[in-house]
């Protein structure tokens, strides 16, 4: 463990230099400040490292992960991300990206206490119990685990699109889509779900803010 520890600042030495060897203004070029035209809303998971699955470099993606890539309205962290990102840099596109495999989405299907976090695992079973009907319909568990992924993201783009930031933008014209993706542990590949949202109508009326 401790020669694991080691290797990661040998490695960022090593990346330093193949960064300046490709490009010697790299990191003068960054510290000038960013622009980055995507906000990236996804799962803490080791195995789903936003920028490499992309292939975006640094200074193309401001990034916000938690567990389950959840938009929970009264939090601080996500909405000083969102808001940040909206206002000030000013990002055309918020994709939120889950994926198969998600263990905080598998434990909202048990009932199953961890701990601390079973709290915050509530939120998805909110998910669960909104889409209970089409859920419960499932037989085959992978199928249902699946599908339960692929809804909470559904869930977590309408979350985004709630918040009086996303609904601000759109009413003052600001070019501003929001995504939902899959990412796929086993064979890296992501599912666009093709649900993206431009505009406050696809809201249920009851949470379209006159502004
Ligand atoms: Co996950």
């Amino acid at each position: 463990m401790e020669a694991f520890y080691k290797k990661l600042l040998d490695n960022n030495k090593r990346w330093v230099e193949s960064k300046l060897n490709l490009d010697p203004e790299f990191f003068k070029k960054l510290s000038s400040g960013q622009k980055p035209p995507v906000l990236w809303i996804g799962c803490a998971d080791s195995r789903v490292p936003a920028n490499d699955i992309i292939g975006a470099d640094p200074g193309e993606v401001f990034v916000h992960r938690n567990i389950a890539n959840m938009v929970v309205h009264s939090d601080m962290n996500m909405l000083s991300v969102l808001d940040y990102a909206v206002n000030v840099l000013e990002v055309k596109h918020v994709i939120v990206c889950g994926h198969y495999g998600c263990g905080g989405v598998q434990t909202a299907m048990t009932n199953k206490h961890v701990g601390l976090i079973d709290n915050w695992i509530r939120h998805i079973k909110d998910v669960y119990r909104f889409h209970q009907e089409e859920l419960n319909n499932i037989e085959n568990e992978k199928d249902r685990f699946n599908r339960f992924v692929e809804l909470n993201v559904v869930e977590q783009v309408l979350n985004v699109a709630k918040t009086s930031i996303v609904q601000s933008a759109w009413e003052r014209g600001q070019n501003l889509h929001v995504h939902g993706w899959v990412y796929d542990i086993h064979d890296g590949l992501i599912n666009d779900l093709d649900i993206t949202l431009r505009d406050n109508q696809s809201l249920s009326q009851v949470y379209q803010l006159d502004l």
